[in-house]
Formats: structure tokens, sequence, C-alpha cells
């Protein structure tokens, strides 16, 4: 073999090398820098290389070496290190994962799948704090001071003595909307994603939390019309392209007119089956143009600007896609059902 063939076979184990005992990294240390290790060998033959080549050998040479004392090094750190324990000065956070390890949950691709979607008609992302107050999650988004929603029953409240129930889990994130509205110059085309909370009973086809993705748009001369060719494109990208939705007239405060979009049934296509109840369609999201009021709540002119929102939760996408039965399965962390995405 030639010298700089061995050369580049030695690096790339060197790289890739984790040796899991000092035992072994001893071993490892003697056969290639003992005194009739290789890399001995090498610098004898780097002797006879010809001088046009010897800079690129040499440099190549010095390269291994270094790696090779980086692999014995970090074995060494990590195994003098007590079980378990990793300073944080010790931790690089930049070593690629071991493939062998984990992979992406199902609700994170399809959330991800999402932002691809909609990143292709230039949405991007926003970020908003689970722990909100009534006004982000319920007043700004035009709710009454009596709507139901506020309830006990419904929403997470979180207790600071002496204060008013203002500070609350959010219930959808919705509230995201209004965070980007006042934040975020015009004109706005983004996606908000994450976590919510509801004070509901545990069971198979309610959780007390669960994920959600709102979207929103506002610009001037947005219609109706865009929100529908919208959803459309993202039904046809997410579920199939010959897709079929409908748009059912609905209720939100925050948006007017409202609705909710239904997609033709993805087991039975249209006919009638248990999952859609024998209707042919299933719910995935509510929608609407967003309400005067609530663009007035953030300092937007409503005379000049208009927007739609939509907002969906992500594992009832990830039940219709994979037929999940059971809304516990995705926070219970049981590899047997992980590892089936
Ligand atoms: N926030 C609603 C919920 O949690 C979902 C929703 C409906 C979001 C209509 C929207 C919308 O942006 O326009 O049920």
């Amino acid at each position: 073999m030639q010298l700089k063939e061995r050369i580049e076979n030695l690096l790339e184990e060197a790289r890739k090398i984790r040796l899991q005992t000092t035992e072994e990294a001893e071993q490892y240390r003697i056969r290639l820098l003992g005194r009739k290790g290789e890399m001995n060998e090498l610098f004898e033959e780097f002797k006879n290389v010809e001088p046009a080549a010897k800079k690129e050998i040499g440099q190549a040479l010095n390269q291994l070496k270094n790696a090779i004392q980086a692999a014995i090094l970090q074995a060494k750190e990590q195994c003098s290190r007590p079980e378990g324990r990793q300073p944080a000065d010790m931790l690089d956070l930049s070593r690629p994962a071991d493939e062998r390890t984990g992979h992406r949950h199902p609700l994170s691709q399809i959330r991800e799948e999402i932002f691809r979607i909609f990143g292709k008609i230039g949405f991007d992302i926003s970020d908003g704090p689970e722990i909100e107050d009534d006004w982000h999650v319920f007043t700004a988004l035009n709710f009454s001071a009596d709507h139901p929603a506020r309830d006990m029953q419904d929403t997470f409240f979180v207790e600071r003595s002496g204060s008013p129930k203002d500070v609350l889990l959010r219930t959808h994130t919705s509230s995201v909307q209004i965070r980007s509205m006042l934040s975020q110059p015009l004109p706005i085309r983004t996606l908000c994603p994450g976590r919510v909370y509801r004070n509901e009973v545990v069971s198979a086809r309610a959780h007390c939390f669960f994920h959600q993705v709102e979207g929103l748009y506002v610009d001037k001369n947005v219609s109706f019309a865009d929100l529908h060719d919208t959803l459309l494109y993202f039904a046809r990208e997410m579920f199939g392209s010959d897709t079929r939705i409908r748009l059912r007239p609905s209720y939100f405060p925050f948006t007017e007119p409202s609705a909710e979009m239904d997609i033709a049934c993805t087991i039975c296509a249209g006919n009638g089956c248990s999952l859609c109840k024998h209707t042919g369609w299933v719910e995935i999201l509510g929608c609407g143009m967003v309400d005067p009021a609530v663009l007035e709540n953030c300092g937007i002119d409503p005379g000049q600007y208009s927007g739609f929102a939509f907002g969906m939760g992500v594992e009832r996408i990830a039940n219709l896609l994979y037929r999940v039965n059971d809304l516990r399965l995705f926070s219970e962390n049981d590899r047997r059902f992980l590892a089936q995405f």
C-alpha cells in the first residue's frame, strides 16, 4: 500500500475510533505510537519520500499523530470520570451524535414536515411562552370576559398568592399570533409551534397537554381565497396530491368569518368508515380571517391590513397518518412504540 493511502486509512480510524476502556486506549497507543508502532514505521518510510512530495506527506503525518493523541486523550478523560457525571466544560456539544441512539419523535417529524411545507411558501417560525397571561391567551384574541374557555374546567391557572388569576398555561398557540403581531414588522407570514395545556382527564382520546401549530398571515389584501388555497396546498403536500378539502362555517372569537377544514377521509377516501364516522370527512384544523378587533388590539390598522390564521393539532395529524388510537402513547416514551416511526 502507498504511504499516503496508509496515512489516510489510519487517520480515518483515529477519527472514528471510540476507545471504551483504559486498556483499549493503551493497546491502541502501543500499536500506533509505541517504539515499534506504526507511526515510527511511517516516519521511517517518510525519509525515502521524494522531495517534491515531502511537504504534503509530512503534514498528513502530523495530522495523523494529532488525531491519534486526541482519541487517546478523550478515552482517558472519559474513563477517569466517575460514572454518569460529565462536568459541563468537558461536554463537546459539537460532536456528532451516535447514530445508534434514538431518532426523531413522530410528533417532531410531523412538526418538521409542517415547517417544510409552509417554509416553501415563505412562512417563518415564531416562539412564545407556555406560561402566559390572560391577555395574550384570551382578551387580545377577543374572548369575552365571561367566555367559558376561561373556566377552571378548561384552563390551568398558575397561582400566585394575592394576585389576580391572570397567569395560566396557554390553552392554544393562538397567543403567539398576538406576540408576533406586536413584535414583528408587516407583512407577517409565520408559524407558531408549541405545547398547549387543558384541564382534561387523561384518556386515550384526551390529554392534559398536546401540541399545536398555529399559522398567521397578515398583509394588504389578504383574502379568504388566499386562506383556502394555502390550506389546499398544505393538505395535498401533507396527505397526498389528490387530497380533497372542505371548509365548514364555524365560530372562533378571534376570526371572522371562521371555518373548520376537513379532508376527505384518508382511510376510506370518502366512502365512509369508522375513522370518519361514516361521513367521509375528518376535521383537521380551525381557521378564519383575523378579526379586525384582534388586529386593532395589536396596533394594526384593519382598514389597511387583513390576515388569515389557522391552528392545527399535531397529534391529530399523526393519528390520521399513522392511526395511533391512544394519545397517551405520544408522551410515554415507550421505545417499542417510538421505534416504529
Ligand atoms: N386556537 C384554536 C384551538 O385551539 C384553533 C384555531 C382556530 C386557531 C382558528 C386559529 C384559527 O388560528 O383561526 O382550538
